[in-house]
């Protein structure tokens, strides 16, 4: 784990507009900065960041945060990655902690494992392009498959000689470890002997998400020879075959953006199609498509599109993948090339709009692939219609959600002329092992449900509040209060006096007072959270304070921030109040959403008291002296409410 003190360090130390600035081009306007939205293809500029609090916000897209969470929507980091990114940028140095002595020895021995293979990467880059041998064979290879020099450089292409220990040898020479070297696979040795595992074949680098060299495939050049055609990394601490997707790290951006994600067999399809102008695909490399993969994909989209060869072999592989992506919850098209092409060849000499027709043309849901696999002449043949029906209700029943469910029934119905009756039942006896998968996301969705107009009131009340806590929290503002007195003929009296406090301490103070808790689940978390930080530290360092908390609370306190100045005005406005200073402004503010929210609970509560004196059994003088109570208690908030307006 990171240690709290680099994370410290990274936020101190992190501005958020240099590090959106490495990716997106901003321009100054006022005090913000902004810039197209780099999540959406929008025309005018809604993408805005605060240099004074430290966070962007997304207009178009809903998105915002911190430079942390910038960089895990826009290079889909992962927490610490991004943390790791920006302690490289700043020239931090990352301290581990919790780390036991084993731990660190496989931190570091991974580490060493990261810079052996990008030393290789270099190595075989420089061997391609500079090496007469690299240049005569590798290089003319690419390019009679059509890659040019910038793709070939992009994807870090490279060539292996076909000496026996060419890379070996260098790498001893230049002090990198025999272990690692093994580790890797890049080297063997034999009796002391260094042998290349890659020699005489041209390399193709298997980067990480974030961009880090884990491994290689190595294709043979000549196909004559008697030899596998790839060659790929061993596994290793850091290549888990099952666990990456070549060419993710190119496509990333491009799979978000278009929200959909190609997965091809191969390296040079994967190739092939980004230089051709379809950026979003990746390759499961020859394996069958595995569940660490599509967790992956599922980061950036929820829409897959296998791209698979017609024969035998690549429609089963498919047929595994289909179900695969169906129970993660994600949906799936599959498109299949003409007999003898894989999407390499087919693409080598069309155009991007040729083959992007191709592609949104033949892509079929998994309802019509499977029943497209039944051939012309078994429609008829009952028994293959009944196991196609059946491998199609098979594979709507690993979706966990059951609305799309029940769409795909109604599909399938249609295409394969059955009952939607007989698929439900059906279904409904494959659904029985089910497992329904509810994400812990949309549970905590900040939902404006409104059953009625109370409801929004409420919610409309705490949501102020909570406003009002994160943008003046800390302010010192002057409230009047009713403080007891005795007057001059000795009597106990409430009289308004101005007394100096604390926003945050104001409203906790006053709600505590009238035992107010909050309705809706997410302001309830967010308002303990925002009360213990102010309490414990005394301020709100909003991007660490974001760091703390759900994504979905997260956004939400971007959003209020960064609208600060978009509505503030105008509510005021609207209200027909003339503001001299905001000073006096914001104690208006807090006095008018905290007495609001006591005279609409006070009002409920009265409510509620009438309904109990139409039951007959109950005391009702009781409640009826109750309800007095409350509506003296009403007369005087409103007074005051009024004074405040
Ligand atoms: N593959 C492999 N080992 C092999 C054969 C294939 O790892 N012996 C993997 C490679 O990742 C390859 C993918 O499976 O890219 C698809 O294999 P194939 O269709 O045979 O190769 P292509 O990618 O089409 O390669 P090429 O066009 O260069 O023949
Ligand atoms: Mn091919």
């Amino acid at each position: 784990m990171i240690s709290k003190n680099t994370i410290d360090k990274v936020f101190e130390q992190s501005r958020v507009e240099e590090v959106i600035g490495d990716f997106v081009q901003l321009k100054k306007s006022g005090s913000n900065y902004k810039a197209l939205s780099p999540f959406t293809n929008e025309k005018t500029p809604s993408f805005v960041v605060s240099p004074v609090k430290q966070i962007w916000k997304d207009f178009s897209s809903g998105k915002g945060g911190n430079a942390i969470a910038f960089l895990m929507e826009h290079e889909h980091f992962t927490y610490p990655e991004a943390i790791k990114f920006l302690a490289r940028k700043y020239n931090i140095e990352i301290e581990e902690t919790k780390i036991n002595k084993q731990d660190k020895e496989k931190a570091s021995e991974r580490e060493s494992l990261y810079i052996v293979s990008n030393f290789a990467k270099d190595f075989f880059k420089k061997k391609l392009n500079e090496s007469e041998e690299g240049k005569a064979i590798g290089l003319s290879y690419f390019k009679e498959r059509g890659f040019s020099l910038e793709t070939i450089n992009q994807f870090d292409l490279g060539f292996s000689p076909k000496e026996i220990n060419c890379f070996s040898k260098i790498a001893l020479k230049k002090g990198y470890a025999k272990d690692f070297l093994e580790k890797t696979g890049l080297s063997i040795f034999q009796n002391d002997k260094s042998v290349d595992r890659f020699r005489g074949r041209i390399i193709f680098p298997i980067h990480s998400m974030s961009g880090r060299v884990l491994g290689f495939g190595a294709r043979i050049l000549n196909n004559e020879i008697k030899s596998a055609k790839y060659l790929n990394s061993p596994e290793s601490l850091i290549y888990n075959k099952s666990k990456v997707l070549y060419g993710i790290f190119y496509a990333k951006q491009e799979i978000a953006k278009l929200d959909n994600c190609f997965i091809v067999e191969g390296y040079t399809d994967v190739i092939q199609l980004y230089q051709k102008g379809i950026k979003n695909v990746v390759s499961s490399s020859g394996t069958a498509l595995t569940n660490d993969q599509i967790i992956l994909i599922r980061r950036l989209t929820s829409n897959i599109t296998m791209l698979y060869d017609s024969d035998r072999a690549g429609i089963d592989a498919t047929l595994r993948g289909v179900d695969m992506i169906l129970s993660a919850g994600m949906n799936v098209s599959i498109c299949t090339f003409p007999n003898g092409h894989d999407p390499d060849s087919f693409s080598l000499e069309r155009s991007n709009q040729e083959i992007k027709d191709f592609l949104s043309q033949n892509s079929k849901d998994f309802i019509q692939f499977k029943a497209s696999i039944l051939s012309e002449n078994a429609k008829d043949d009952p028994i293959l219609k009944a196991k196609t029906i059946n491998e199609i209700v098979n594979s709507i029943s690993t979706i966990p959600d059951r609305i799309k469910q029940e769409i795909y029934v109604k599909h399938c119905s249609k295409i394969m002329d059955v009952s939607e009756e007989v698929l439900f039942n059906s279904l409904a006896q494959q659904n029985k092992n089910e497992v329904t998968y509810l994400s812990k996301r949309n549970i905590n969705k900040i939902k404006k449900t409104p059953k009625n107009i109370k409801v929004d009131i409420l919610f409309e009340l705490e949501k102020k509040i909570i406003e009002i806590l994160l943008l003046y929290g800390t302010q010192k503002e002057k409230f009047e209060e009713l403080i007891l007195k005795k007057d001059e003929n000795g009597e106990v009296v409430m009289e308004p006096t101005i007394v100096e406090s604390l926003v945050y301490e104001k409203i906790f103070l006053d709600l505590q007072q009238d035992e107010v808790e909050f309705t809706n689940e997410s302001f309830k978390i967010l308002y303990k959270a925002i009360i213990n930080e102010f309490q414990k530290k005394g301020k709100l360092v909003i991007d660490v304070f974001l760091n703390s908390l759900e994504p979905d609370l997260s956004n939400h306190v971007t959003s209020i921030l960064m609208n600060e100045d978009r509505y503030q005005l105008h509510d005021w406005l609207s209200k027909n109040i003339f503001v001299k200073d905001k000073n006096k402004v914001i104690s208006q503010l807090v006095s008018e959403t905290i007495l609001s929210l006591r005279t609409y609970l006070i009002n409920e509560k009265v409510k509620e008291l009438q309904e109990e004196t139409q039951k007959k059994s109950n005391n009702n003088n009781q409640i009826l002296e109750e309800i007095t109570d409350y509506y003296k208690l009403k007369s005087l908030l409103s007074n005051k409410l009024n004074r405040v307006l």
